[in-house]
């Protein structure tokens, strides 16, 4: 079974913001896999690569929009962007130099560290959005 399932709870409401939380949520769970599958230090690594990455480019296009529609509360919301992302490369990076596994525990993080800013902040943009024609 997947680590976190995706459900209605979690929708911002708009298709295209939802279909990257999904893939979010989809790379959490490779990540959750591998650990389980007991994957090697490489392929565990690429996978928490991948989830950095992506993350990035989520956190672009969702503030390439805040400027595009002018977003008021914008400075906040790039600012938890910023501490998110030091966190997930931080994690990476403790696991790559060897500093710590992935596990349970760090699983439980990105859960909290994906459905908490959804649900927190993203669902906070989302009236804006809709109502200047985003979709
Ligand atoms: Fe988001
Ligand atoms: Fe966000």
């Amino acid at each position: 079974m997947a680590f976190i399932v995706w459900n209605p709870s979690i929708s911002v409401g708009i298709d295209s913001i939802d279909a990257q939380h999904k893939k979010l949520i989809g790379l959490v769970n490779d990540l959750a896999d591998a650990m389980k599958d007991g994957k090697s230090k490489e392929v565990l690594a690429k996978v928490f690569g991948g989830l950095v990455e992506y993350t990035k480019e989520h956190f672009a296009f969702e503030e390439s929009l805040f400027r595009q529609h002018g977003y008021g509360d914008k400075e906040e919301h790039v600012r938890q962007h910023t501490e998110l992302a030091k966190q997930a490369l931080g994690l990476k990076k403790d696991f790559e130099s060897g500093k710590a596994a992935v596990s349970m525990e760090t699983l439980k993080f990105l859960n909290a560290w994906l459905i908490d800013h959804i649900q927190g902040s993203d669902k906070k943009y989302a009236p804006h959005l809709i109502q200047k024609g985003v979709r």
